[in-house]
């Protein structure tokens, strides 16, 4: 029998229990990760290993040097992930891997060790959408969370508000039309000084600032529409910087930072808790919908209170991943590869890694 006919028997066998315990592998940027999860909500072991302090002297990711270190790293981690967990090869179900979106070369060693555990062993293979994954996040962090509900996705790739109208199918409400809202962070982060990655930097630096000390503003945001801006904001930041400078005045870096996120989160916030009233109503749920964050930038505090803030005013539920699964992660994978199996979505040996992968 083929590897995909025995795999498509297996599959067969785990949906008719509706139970897998799920070995997952995620290599999309700059961490080589992998975790254990059973039934997509309960976290056996998620071991990560960050290449942070390699990019951190190249200011950003260097995509040659992400590869060779997940080459390096990808067997070490999987084998921590396992002996974490206490389990063995024999007691996984399925693997689940990011296909992408990512670094096409960095996808590509999570996907061929994945391909190759699966073929060895016989197991169902689920290439698992990275976006999907961060929306998963947030049912690790909360048990009794079903789609469907509303979902902000800002990370370092993505902004975008969507309808998470199944575990594996999302409906796009807005997205940005330029910089993702984490590439806006890292880029202004920079000007300002701040090593990479620049997110959990700037935010450092912006809370000993005043959020109201300059007015940091983009028209296109201001419309009704749910689709986001935020190049013009890192412009805004960088004529503040060298009007400054030719003027021979001292920036003020944390009342610069904290300025910049109180605009940038304001726009995800105010979009996003619309978004989620209009959906909750559409949905018939007499607005009383549900709305989660996801992605990297969900780490980010002030983003999260104002959310909760927000969303609390107009009688939506807020719910966001804990810390441990904000910025990328095996278990995410993990849970959000458990539901694309139960669903019958699994791959033969052919699959590629694709940089760009739309949501929906
Ligand atoms: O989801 P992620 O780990 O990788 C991608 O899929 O892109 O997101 C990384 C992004 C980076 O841009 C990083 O600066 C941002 O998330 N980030 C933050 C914070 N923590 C991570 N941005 C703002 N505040 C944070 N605390
Ligand atoms: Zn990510």
């Amino acid at each position: 029998m083929s590897y995909f006919d025995a795999a498509q028997e297996r599959l067969r066998a785990l949906q008719a229990k509706g139970q897998a315990t799920v070995l997952s592998i995620e290599t999309s940027c700059d961490e080589t990760a992998a975790a254990v999860v059973r039934n997509g909500r309960q976290v056996l072991s998620n071991a990560v290993y960050t290449q942070i302090p390699i990019h951190r002297r190249f200011g950003g990711v260097v995509p040659e040097l992400a590869s060779r270190n997940h080459v390096d790293q990808v067997g070490p981690v999987v084998e921590t992930a396992l002996e974490q967990a206490g389990v063995g090869l024999n007691d996984i179900d399925a693997i689940a891997v990011t296909g992408g979106p990512g670094l096409v070369g960095a996808l590509l060693v999570g996907v061929s060790y994945a391909k190759g555990l699966a073929y060895a062993t016989g197991k169902p293979l689920v290439n698992t959408h990275h976006i999907l994954g961060h929306i998963a996040a947030n049912y690790l962090t909360f048990a009794d969370l079903t789609p469907p509900f509303t979902c902000l996705i800002a990370s370092g790739g993505h902004s975008h508000i969507v309808e998470v109208a199944d575990y594996d199918r999302c409906v796009l409400i807005g997205r940005t039309r330029d910089d993702a809202a984490g590439e806006a962070f890292d880029k202004v982060a920079r000007v300002l000084g701040l090593p990479y990655p620049g997110g959990p930097e700037l935010e450092k630096l912006a809370q000993t600032g005043d959020p109201h000390a300059i007015r940091f503003h983009s028209a296109f945001n201001e419309g009704e529409g749910f689709d986001m801006s935020f190049s013009g904001l890192k412009t805004a930041v960088i004529n503040h910087m060298s009007n400054a400078r030719q003027r021979g005045e001292d920036v003020n870096r944390a009342d610069v930072a904290a300025s910049f996120q109180f605009a940038v989160n304001s726009i995800l916030s105010d979009k996003a808790v619309r978004a989620a009233v209009e959906n909750g109503k559409a949905a018939g749920h007499g607005g009383h919908g549900t709305l989660a964050l996801a992605g990297g930038v969900s780490a980010n505090r002030n983003l999260r209170q104002m959310l909760s803030e927000k969303a609390q005013k107009r009688g939506i539920r807020f719910c966001c991943p804990d810390f441990k699964y904000c910025t990328d992660n095996g278990a995410m994978i993990g849970s959000a590869g458990f539901y694309l199996l139960m669903a019958g979505h699994i791959s033969d040996l052919s699959f590629n890694a694709v940089p760009y992968l739309p949501i929906a």
